[in-house]
């Protein structure tokens, strides 16, 4: 759809899925541009492209800035003279239940996780909508299908990232330039300690163990185990979304079913997570970190 090396952007290279992602691609041909705050980590990531004759261009910029968002996607057109495809991987967890996020707390999550989704697509699709082709592939989450415990603002973001795409896939019809969300879980990355409120791992540890002993006092049965991927594995997943015109790909193995059940029924699911969610809570409350 986009020739042998395509130019992507992606956002969130310096770390985890995005740089794995951005490392990937380079060595199927794409030349990308690739985006994040840390100009160190960015340029580590373009030198490690470049010495294996790939082709990254930095671009350091902060996406919650619209100004500075819509000047990495023209310095990409200016440099490459195109852009096919907008990766907007760039995100933020948070921990705090509801009643204890602070406002700006609230703000920030939205701020990274959905509206920098709209000053790049838009900026995008300027570019893209006259020349009839394109893609903007948004990285979402299972938090954006199921509700979960701790981390509320994020849930809604990523359900908002969900709604999001589905209101771009139908505004996009029939003019030739796709959009896809990625569903992913649990990935090996420094997601959940850079969480904005603190750390999350030892929460979600104590979740997983406590919660497995409740479900068994409960007589509940337990929720689909859904693994912990690598970054490189997820970021291969979301490498064949690239021309792919289907509307949502999930990274993990079960992801689809477990998110299927949960639409379908989600009383019944609600059952077999609330062992866990009590848990959180019990963890929460005693204020396990990260
Ligand atoms: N890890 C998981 O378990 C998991 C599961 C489902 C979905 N996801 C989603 O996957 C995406 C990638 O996360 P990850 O797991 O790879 O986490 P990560 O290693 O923490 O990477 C996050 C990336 O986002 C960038 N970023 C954050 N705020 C930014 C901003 N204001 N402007 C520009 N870049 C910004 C960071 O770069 P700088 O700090 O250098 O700016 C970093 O490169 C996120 O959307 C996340 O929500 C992750």
């Amino acid at each position: 759809m986009f020739g042998i090396s395509p130019v992507v952007l992606i956002t969130g290279a310096s770390s985890g899925i995005g740089r794995a992602l951005a490392l990937r691609l380079a060595q199927n041909g794409a030349r990308l541009a690739i985006v994040a705050r840390r100009a160190e980590l960015l340029a580590e990531v373009a030198s490690e492209i470049e010495a294996t004759g790939g082709t990254a261009i930095p671009l350091v910029c902060d996406v919650t800035k619209p100004d500075q968002f819509e000047a990495a996607v023209a310095e990409t057109i200016a440099r490459f003279g195109e852009l096919h495809v907008l990766v907007n991987n760039a995100g933020r967890g948070n921990n705090a239940y509801i009643h204890d996020t602070p406002n700006n707390q609230l703000e920030s999550i939205f701020r990274v996780n959905v509206f920098s989704l709209w000053y790049g697509t838009a900026a995008a699709l300027r570019h893209m909508i006259p020349l009839g082709r394109g893609q903007i592939i948004n990285v979402a989450s299972v938090a954006g299908k199921i509700g979960f415990p701790g981390n509320a603002a994020y849930v809604a973001a990523k359900h908002a990232t969900v709604g999001f795409t589905r209101a771009l896939r139908a505004e996009l019809a029939g003019t030739g330039v796709i959009a896809t969300t990625i569903i992913a879980a649990g990935t090996l990355t420094d997601w959940a300690t850079v969480a904005e409120g603190g750390p999350m791992l030892e929460l979600f540890n104590y979740e997983r163990e406590r919660g497995g002993e409740l479900a068994e006092q409960m007589g509940r049965t337990l929720p689909p185990a859904i693994p912990l991927l690598t970054a490189d594995c997820v970021a291969s997943e979301i490498a064949n979304a690239i021309g792919n015109p289907a509307p949502e790909l999930y990274t993990h193995p079960g992801l689809r079913d477990w998110v299927l059940e949960y639409e379908t029924n989600q009383e019944s699911a609600e059952q077999k997570l609330e062992p866990f969610w009590l848990a959180n809570r019990e963890g929460y409350e005693r204020g396990t970190g990260g």
